[in-house]
């Protein structure tokens, strides 16, 4: 299917986006209504609250991706939706608005899971032959942290896997106790910027392996991990056990620094293990914590060693939630197994647990 132009929707936390891309890469309109400074109020997302705002937000992305494109809705081949994973009633907005759009315009629904479009955004404006599998994906959002073995277009294998807490949580809790603010990630990254110095203390990398609590520095390059999973728990209470009584600006930025460095750590070591391993010709990152400078460095530093290519999504704005990578991923999906029917939207409908599946099953191997 040629010059395919998918209308996409995505409403499974607190963006309100809504994206038009024609095969896969070519992005032609890409409109995000963030609710951030609604959320800064209460130091994260109130699920009734972006709901609420999804509701109001809906038709105005609509017609700015329409203007922003220059298309009609005749121009449409097919129409994407975030299924989930997420929270229920924030999907339920998205989900609806695109069934009534394709009852009403007579327009394909798909439904895509959101860890998909994640993974999927490396593929926007990119040619289709710049990608080589076997390739190794992090996925590192606020509710997903994994690394996911691909070796063709939507097949999954997971290979490691937060044990609790997602990276990208673990710098919003870690950003609250430091009282840098919502969202935690480039609130930390900023105040990591501004550490100079020696530090005075390190925090744990939760390797996996008992005694193991070193930085990676001495032993980070031989694959002698026994797993692939991540934790960052312990580290969130080294956190809240380091924080003074009075917390200055240069401890605050120290505190930053310490975590930060901590999470990339144990990130970048796994994923380049992992990669070793399985021997992939490529890395991806992807998801919020993607827009990571510190990780981006670090994980180009360690992959370029052993020529492995490393890609992170082209553009800032198809890092953290964006409708333009659920457009990406009904394209592989809408090219693996046709058009859906004009009824299926019947069929569609929200689950804020949905699990990442290939198209063989989501398999996982360790
Ligand atoms: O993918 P995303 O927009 O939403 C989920 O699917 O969860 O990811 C949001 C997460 C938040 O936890 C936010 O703090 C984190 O991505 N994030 C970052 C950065 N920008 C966003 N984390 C670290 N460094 C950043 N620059
Ligand atoms: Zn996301």
């Amino acid at each position: 299917m040629q010059n395919l132009k998918i209308l996409a929707l995505e409403t499974s936390c607190d963006e309100t986006a809504v994206a038009i891309v024609e095969n896969g890469s070519r992005v032609l309109a890409n409109v995000i209504a963030s609710q951030i400074d609604l959320h800064k109020l209460t130091g994260g997302v109130v699920p009734e609250v972006a709901a609420r705002e999804h509701v109001l937000r809906m038709n105005p992305c609509l017609e700015q991706a329409f203007q922003q494109s220059g298309f009609q809705v005749s121009d449409i081949d097919l129409i994407s939706v975030t299924q989930g994973p997420g929270l229920v009633g924030s999907l339920l907005i998205g989900v609806n608005a695109a069934k009534v759009l394709s009852f009403a315009w007579q327009k394909p629904l798909l439904g895509v899971n959101h860890v998909e479009g994640h993974i999927y955004a490396n593929f926007l404006e990119r040619e289709p032959d710049e990608i080589k599998f076997p390739l190794l994906v992090l996925t590192v959002s606020g509710g997903h942290n994994e690394l996911i073995l691909m070796k063709e277009h939507l097949g999954y294998e997971l290979v490691g896997e937060s044990l609790d807490d997602a990276a990208g949580e673990a710098f919003d809790k870690v950003s609250r106790i430091l009282g840098l603010g919502y969202p935690g990630g480039p609130a930390i990254q900023k105040a990591a910027e501004k550490f100079q110095g020696k530090l005075s203390f390190n925090f744990p990398r939760a390797w996996g392996l008992k005694g193991h609590t070193e930085p990676s520095a001495k032993y980070g390059l031989e694959p002698k991990l026994h797993d692939f999973n991540f934790s960052f728990s312990g580290l969130k209470t080294a956190a809240l056990q380091a924080l003074p009584e009075n917390l200055s600006v240069a401890k605050q930025a120290e505190l930053a620094y310490a975590f930060q460095e901590a999470v990339v750590d144990a990130l970048s070591v796994k994923t380049f293990q992992a990669a070793l391993k399985y021997k992939v010709k490529e890395v991806h990152l992807a998801g919020g914590v993607s827009a990571n400078l510190a990780l981006r460095e670090r994980l180009a530093t360690l992959m370029a060693a052993q020529s492995i290519n490393f890609k992170y999504p082209k553009n800032f704005a198809y890092c953290t939630d964006n409708a333009a990578m659920i457009g990406a991923a009904a394209y592989y999906r809408a090219q693996k197994h046709g058009l859906p029917t004009l009824e299926a939207w019947q069929e569609i409908s929200v689950d804020p647990n949905l699990e990442l599946k290939s198209s063989q099953g989501l398999a996982a191997s360790n």
